[in-house]
């Protein structure tokens, strides 16, 4: 999943968008519950938008992500960051930090509801009491079959997208790009709708209060397409 080539086209086709969106959110919320994160870790980093931002806004901010293309382009994006590539159901850092981030659905990239809670267990062990988690999650009543999405991408290159509703609990988005008119890869990035209720259960069963379940980050923000959960892990002695 997230080949060279698809990397490049997230990352230039406008798909940056939702990390920039996402951090001001982030940032307001913060700001606005008077909470002052020192470090910062962007599970499924992407193309390191997130982390530039938390930096810019004074935090120490580290990203990691399964695909090595997505890490090239974060290291591109963003030189001074920290970038690592493993896997967020593995992943456990030695050192803890504030807030751990982890947006675009990238939680429903994870098909089994027992790696989802692999995921919650290791950010409970790496996040300092009193730190927060802070992701997204597809929202099922956003995401419905689409159609064909063409677009020249550069002069020789042509980009395909389409998302469909292959099952009740899948989502695909296949992405076709033509090199002069020839097929020269096609993705499909497969997704799972995750109840947010259920993954709210599993986060409290893991030791976190669930501060936030909504489809918006801020009362006045708007609704989003997504659901935003914001966990914090309290002190031992809350
Ligand atoms: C839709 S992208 C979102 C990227 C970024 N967070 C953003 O908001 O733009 C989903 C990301 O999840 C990453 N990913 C999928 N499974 C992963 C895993 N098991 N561990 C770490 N990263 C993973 C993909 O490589 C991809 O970069």
């Amino acid at each position: 999943m997230y080949s060279e080539v698809f990397c490049k086209v997230y990352n230039e086709f406008g798909w940056n968008y939702y990390p920039e969106i996402f951090g001001e959110l982030l940032l307001t919320w913060l700001k606005r519950n008077n909470v002052t994160p020192k470090t910062a870790m962007d599970l499924a980093c992407g193309t390191g938008i997130l982390c530039r931002i938390l930096r810019a806004a004074g935090m120490e901010a580290a990203g990691m992500d399964l695909s090595d293309g997505m890490i090239a382009i974060a290291w591109e994006n963003d030189p001074q960051g920290q970038y690592t590539v493993a896997d967020m159901t593995t992943f456990r850092p030695a050192d803890a930090y504030d807030l751990v981030t982890c947006t675009g659905d990238a939680v429903n990239h994870i098909p089994e509801l027992g790696d989802v809670r692999r995921i919650f267990e290791n950010v409970y062990s790496y996040l300092a009491p009193g730190g927060y988690f802070v992701f997204d999650l597809l929202n099922e009543k956003e995401v419905s079959d689409s159609e064909p999405f063409e677009m020249d991408f550069t002069e020789t290159t042509r980009v395909w997208f389409q998302m469909t509703r292959p099952g009740q609990n899948r989502v695909h988005l296949t992405v076709r790009v033509y090199e002069s008119g020839v097929l020269a890869l096609e993705e499909v990035i497969r997704e799972t709708i995750h109840d947010p209720g259920e993954i709210c259960r599993m986060l409290q069963q893991c030791g976190f209060r669930v501060i936030r379940c909504a489809d918006c980050l801020l009362e006045d923000s708007g609704h989003g397409t997504t659901w935003f959960i914001v966990a914090r892990k309290e002190h031992s002695n809350e």
